[in-house]
């Protein structure tokens, strides 16, 4: 960041100018990560829907390439997905040289194969490692007779057992998730819908099924990631998962809450207002899933004030699954490339201190724009406590990041924390119950430039945030309410 770009990420994908929403086509390959995204490579706001793209060795440091599928008057092109086709079973490419194939969501124009409006799902294929990419000949491969205006984002994965492809898509309007199976990703077969449980507050979008281990144990269970917008459980977009079965047709969710129960019954990737639209990287190392979600809110996310670019995707996260007390749970950790990454980079300071009535700086130390905060509390006398970033220097504004002992919730509150009259939807605070009591915490922060990301519990409780502060706000300090905490500090500056 700099004075005149101040709320540019260090930490964070983004492009160089311009508008991006949904990541698309994530793939590892050949020790490279592909990001693909919603771009509009003619303007700050939604429009002319591209894919952009960018490169990453270590999924902090991003490299923009060019544009690889431009919106024209007939097309554009909406969210999707890229897989290895290794034996070439869609003959696109060679058994020397296997394509990347690209299913995207084709949303027609004027003159489109299909009429103006209707949304269908087609292939690109690339056969340079993804950076030029041509359209496949019989577009689209799957449409929905005789049209449909809401069908789109298709996420394929590998399912072993049936050796062949399932795809996930959503008829977004009528909250339905719909599967299908190919075996060479151009000729697709219904296979089943998924619908009627979980939170319907909005438009279904960007849906994924993944097969995960369950943590210390031999089984295997399968999760759909759904984001909902609006509905989301801080308002507006937000993303929810279901845990259950897949037989290879139908997935069938357990213990999912009810369409018309209270949504702090579903299931919630982020209690945070920005993130939406993760979806894994196909092929990453390791044997969790790493997600890539967008840092944004369609509440508000066309009029955050930065400029020449808008838009930003939150830190790739692994995840992991857990038998937790009453049903399966997923829990979020920066993903571990990433996490070595910002390692490498960076000063270590580190304080321990005890906090009463009155707040504490925590010093020239921890002044910082960006920084990797591992933040330990006791607090065993006192009923919340907490830390204020990116703080004015004498006065106690500034993102204030809260446990409360009581009430169990870790509180982000970005209502005093910089400019937010851009959008009155602009919601001023985001909170998460912790599963169980406890007077000590210990959050993951990662603050970047315009976002906070926070994990507690162990990344059961994710709150993720964007906000646009001053640029000479930089202080920061500790707060205890109502008795004494002990305050571990570890910052690390990125
Ligand atoms: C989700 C979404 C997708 C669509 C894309 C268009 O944010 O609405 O459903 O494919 O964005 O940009």
């Amino acid at each position: 960041p700099t004075a005149s770009d101040p709320w540019r990420p260090v930490a964070h994908l983004t492009a160089e100018k311009n508008w991006l929403n949904d990541p698309n086509g994530l793939v590892y390959h050949d020790g490279t990560y592909h990001a693909f995204y919603q771009y509009n490579p003619r303007g700050n706001s939604w429009g002319n829907m591209s894919w952009g793209h960018s490169t990453s060795k270590d999924l902090i440091h991003w490299e923009q390439q060019p544009v690889a599928m431009e919106a024209s008057p007939e097309e554009e092109i909406f969210s999707g997905c890229i897989v290895m086709d290794k034996n070439n079973a869609s003959g696109l490419g060679s058994a020397k040289n296997p394509p990347m194939v690209a299913l995207y969501t084709s949303a027609y124009g004027k003159n489109g194969a299909l009429p103006q409006g209707a949304q269908a799902q087609s292939v690109a294929f690339s056969l340079d490692n993804g950076t030029t990419w041509q359209k496949y000949q019989g577009n689209p491969v799957l449409n929905l007779a005789p049209t449909n205006n809401n069908f789109r984002d298709p996420k394929v994965t590998w399912y072993e057992p049936g050796r062949y492809w399932v795809m996930t898509t959503v008829v977004a309007d009528a909250q339905v998730v719909k599967m299908f199976k190919s075996t060479d990703l151009l000729r697709w077969e219904y296979l089943s819908d998924f619908s009627g449980v979980g939170a319907q507050g909005g438009l279904w979008e960007v849906p994924e099924l993944i097969q995960m281990n369950v943590e210390d144990s031999t089984a295997k269970k399968w999760v759909m990631l759904l984001s909902i917008n609006p509905g989301g459980i801080a308002g507006g977009s937000g993303m929810q998962y279901f845990v259950g079965e897949f037989d290879g047709t139908r997935f069938t969710a357990e213990d999912a809450a009810a369409p018309d129960a209270p949504l702090d019954e579903s299931q919630w990737l982020d209690h945070g207002a920005d993130y939406y639209a993760a979806n894994s990287i196909s092929g990453a190392p390791g044997d969790k899933p790493v997600l890539l979600g967008w840092m944004g809110n369609w509440d508000y996310a066309q009029d955050v004030p930065t400029t020449p670019w808008r838009g930003s995707m939150a830190i790739p996260r692994e995840l992991t699954l857990v038998r937790g007390e009453k049903r399966f749970e997923l829990r979020s950790a920066i993903a571990g490339a990433a996490r070595e990454a910002m390692e490498h980079s960076g000063e270590v300071k580190s304080k321990n201190l005890t906090v009463g009535s009155s707040p504490k700086d925590l010093g020239q130390d921890f002044k910082g724009r960006t920084q990797l905060i591992e933040l330990e509390m006791d607090l065993t006398s006192a009923r919340e406590a907490g830390v204020l970033l990116r703080q004015s220097s004498g006065s106690d504004s500034g993102l204030r990041i809260s446990y409360n002992k009581e009430a169990r919730t870790v509180r982000v509150d970005r209502s005093k924390a910089g400019t937010s009259n851009f959008s009155e939807k602009f919601s001023p605070f985001h909170q998460v119950a912790l599963p169980s009591p406890s007077s000590k915490v210990h959050l993951t922060i990662l603050l970047d430039s315009s976002s906070v990301e926070v994990f507690a519990a162990g990344g059961r409780a994710v709150v993720s945030d964007t906000f646009f502060p001053d640029w000479d706000n930089t202080g920061a300090s500790v707060f205890s309410m109502e008795g004494d905490t002990d305050f571990t500090v570890t910052s690390r500056t990125l």
